[in-house]
């Protein structure tokens, strides 16, 4: 089997193609490296223990993306390329729409000349919102609450009118909840650009000694202990994910499933793991809610058991430990080393 992965040089992409790789799969990239570092593919080649095809290419790009179609014969689309910074989106949404809607409007275009009709799809429990029941099941109804959120959303609405009219299509829209962790070998990770905006990064790099204290947002939620409650799954669970739907997509048609693990974890309960796993204390501060987040995010994970016989396997300790292992031994990301 070969598949396309778009965004293959990103946190979950690289993940996935390592996954694939090892998995007797053959992996082509294509990655604009807008928010990746081309060093990940070294990486991910390295702990395959082979070579993979990559292009610097955005998918927005018509004639590049033909380009990479007509040298390859693919059996999928694995599409991850995509912008995925809420605040931004709601600073740019323009930029969001036309990278999000417009990167696969363009993919679409291009599967279609090639006939290639089988897609797995990025998506994500943002869509949700502020939903009103908890664990979310895929029938919760959408109320996506910023511009990213919406791309998503729509962008599942175009792949299921689309699959509605024409039965060369096989589409899953995997709905990510909290993806977190590294490669349990270190050498891939999560190395966002500038200040994380995610909690696992910014603890990561707070125990590193990159940044000086955790600001917990928000300690008066409805919740456990008033903080934040969130599905936290790990990167290799998620990447799973993605071949267990690879090898189920014979039939035509659009599914969306949530790939969470049906577990909540607040803020402080994510802190309190990941000291145990790093050793020491952490300075943390508690500060004013950060706006557009909602108290409680969880999975209910039944779908994807029962359609992809897929679960997540690994627990907050090891989300913790893997996310802390790629950081100490990449204190500076993947440029530095
Ligand atoms: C968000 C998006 C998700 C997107 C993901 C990656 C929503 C509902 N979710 O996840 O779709 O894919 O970002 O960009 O929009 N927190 C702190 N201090 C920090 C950072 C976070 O207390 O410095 C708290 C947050 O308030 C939240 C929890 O930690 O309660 C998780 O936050 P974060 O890691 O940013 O993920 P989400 O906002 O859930």
């Amino acid at each position: 089997m070969k598949v396309l992965v778009t965004g293959g040089a990103g946190f979950i992409g690289s993940h996935c193609c390592v996954d694939l790789m090892t998995h007797d799969v053959e992996v082509v990239v294509v990655d604009d490296h807008s928010n990746s570092s081309p060093l990940a593919l070294d990486r991910v080649a390295e702990l395959a223990g082979r070579e993979l095809a990559s292009y610097a290419v955005d998918v927005r790009d018509p004639a590049a993306l033909d380009a990479v179609f007509r040298e390859h014969g693919f059996d999928a689309v694995i599409h991850f390329a995509a912008r995925k910074a809420v605040g931004e989106s709601v600073e740019m949404p323009f930029e969001y729409y036309d990278a999000n809607v417009g990167g696969l409007l363009n993919l679409l275009r291009t599967m279609r000349a090639h006939e290639v009709g089988r897609l797995v799809f990025s998506s994500s429990c943002s869509i949700y919102g502020d939903a009103d029941e908890v664990p979310i099941r895929e029938e919760t109804p959408a109320r996506p609450a910023s511009p990213y959120a919406r791309t998503k959303w729509f962008c599942e609405q175009i792949l299921a009118d689309v699959c509605a009219r024409d039965s060369a299509w096989s589409v899953m829209a995997l709905r990510y909840f909290n993806p977190v962790g590294a490669h349990e070998s270190a050498r891939i990770g999560e190395d966002p650009r500038g200040v994380p905006n995610n909690l696992m990064p910014y603890l990561t790099q707070v125990a590193v000694g990159r940044l000086r204290e955790l600001s917990v947002f928000g300690d008066d939620y409805p919740t456990v202990d008033g903080t934040g409650v969130r599905d936290y799954i790990h990167v290799m669970d998620v990447v799973e994910g993605h071949r267990a739907a690879l090898e189920r997509m014979d039939a035509p048609g659009f599914r969306s499933l949530n790939l969470g693990t049906g577990i909540g974890t607040s803020v402080l309960q994510l802190l309190a793991a990941f000291t145990q796993v790093c050793g020491r204390e952490l300075p943390y501060r508690i500060v004013a809610r950060r706006p557009g987040d909602v108290a409680e995010l969880v999975a209910a994970p039944d779908r994807a058991a029962r359609e992809l016989d897929w679960r997540s396997r690994r627990d907050v300790l090891d989300m913790c430990r893997d996310a802390w292992r790629f950081q100490q031994r990449n204190p500076q990301g993947y440029e530095s080393a």
